[in-house]
């Protein structure tokens, strides 16, 4: 098949940039690294691009095509090419380029250390001298943390590196809840207090880039969330974000609805509300802010509390209510036609029926 690219060059000690286009004769099961390999073999030996494995684990060959992060080795070009396109290829955002797609990965290997990628051990070692086990419950915790290779694409989509580089960013911070969520580390604590500083956690706006783009499925958007309801189940929760975190539950769970107009004073405190009592004033003028008495209470409110209930009573506080276990992938995966609700929680290993509203006795589990 014929693959054309267009190909961001760059070299950092001229400062000169240029768009250059090339096409090459590639095989039909042809990736985008096979195509830079052939115009590098073929056309232009100058061109720069790191590589290693060829197979998704060593991480190196991130990069953008038509403006978003992939592994090149990942990437395989035949249906684009049979759609006549001819993809945009850059290096990776939120790093420096060095020349045409290799990027300075030292900021990146900072924050990597920054968060102490490291098991801190804490755990006795069973009596009879055989291995430390953990469930398989503890490990889905941090399954997917696990998978992580360090290629980066995260971090070049992470909108909120974007506008403070300082922000530790998705990949150092998934890393962190892969030892955060490890039971046979000791640091727990004092990983949480680091993590909840100035540039931590709270800094991440929710964008879910960083899952979307993963190559390896880490969604570290919800590592991050599972390193926020870990804080808040231990007491850390000093920062604005982990209080309006709080104060999201606590609002649903009263009234099925966020009430806004508290929402400042719980999370900023009564001063900085007085400060901005401007704003909300002109905010109610203009109809955006309902009024806070009577508190409007949602009509199904009892189905919010009973969620609330049931988290309670599976015990799924903290990380435990993130997980996404392979389970419930794969459930999601194949759907339940044809079975009740009730064959499928009799499943070997399904979970516990949650209680919902309607049922007779409360924890029909
Ligand atoms: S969800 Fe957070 S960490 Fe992920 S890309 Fe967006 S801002 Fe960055
Ligand atoms: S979390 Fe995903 S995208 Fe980010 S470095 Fe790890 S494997 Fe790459
Ligand atoms: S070359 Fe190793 S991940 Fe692509």
């Amino acid at each position: 098949m014929q693959v054309a690219l267009k190909i961001w060059r760059y070299d950092s000690s001229t400062g000169e940039r240029a768009l250059k286009e090339y096409e090459v004769d590639a095989p039909e099961e042809a990736t985008l690294l096979d195509c830079l390999d052939l115009i590098k073999d073929r056309y232009d030996g100058t061109l720069a691009y790191r590589k290693s494995c060829r197979m998704m684990i060593c991480g190196s060959c991130g990069m953008r095509m038509d403006g978003a992060a992939v592994l090149a080795c990942k990437t395989r070009m035949y249906e684009i090419a049979q759609a006549g396109r001819v993809p945009v290829i850059s290096a990776m955002g939120n790093l420096p380029v060095v020349k045409d797609l290799v990027v300075d990965m030292q900021p990146f290997w900072d924050k990597f250390r920054a968060i102490k990628p490291y098991l801190e051990p804490g755990y006795e070692q069973p009596e009879d001298g055989r291995e430390y086990r953990i469930s398989q419950e503890q490990m889905n915790v941090i399954h997917k943390e696990s998978l992580c290779i360090n290629c980066g694409c995260c971090v070049s989509e992470c909108n909120a590196m974007e506008s403070n580089p300082e922000f530790l960013g998705p990949q150092a911070l998934a890393k962190g809840m892969r030892f955060v969520g490890d039971p046979r580390d000791a640091a727990t604590v004092e990983r949480l207090e680091a993590y909840n500083s100035e540039h931590g956690i709270w800094e991440c706006t929710r964008c879910y880039f960083c899952n979307e783009r993963c190559p390896k499925g880490v969604d570290p958007r919800d590592a991050i969330a599972k390193l926020g309801a870990e804080s808040v189940r231990l007491g850390i929760d000093r920062d604005m974000g982990a209080r309006h975190a709080k104060w999201f539950i606590r609002s649903a769970e009263t009234t099925g609805w966020l009430r806004e107009t508290e929402l400042v004073p719980k999370t900023q405190g009564v001063v900085a509300s007085i400060k901005q009592m401007r704003f909300a004033l002109s905010l109610a003028r203009h109809g955006k802010v309902p009024p806070p008495f009577p508190p409007h209470v949602a009509k199904d409110v009892r189905e919010a509390r009973n969620l609330r209930k049931l988290v309670r009573m599976q015990d799924r506080q903290g990380a435990l209510g993130h997980v996404q276990g392979e389970r419930a992938l794969e459930r999601l995966a194949h759907g339940h036609a044809g079975e009740t609700l009730e064959e499928i929680y009799a499943r070997p290993g399904a979970a516990p029926r949650p209680y919902l509203p309607g049922d007779e006795t409360e924890g029909a589990a």
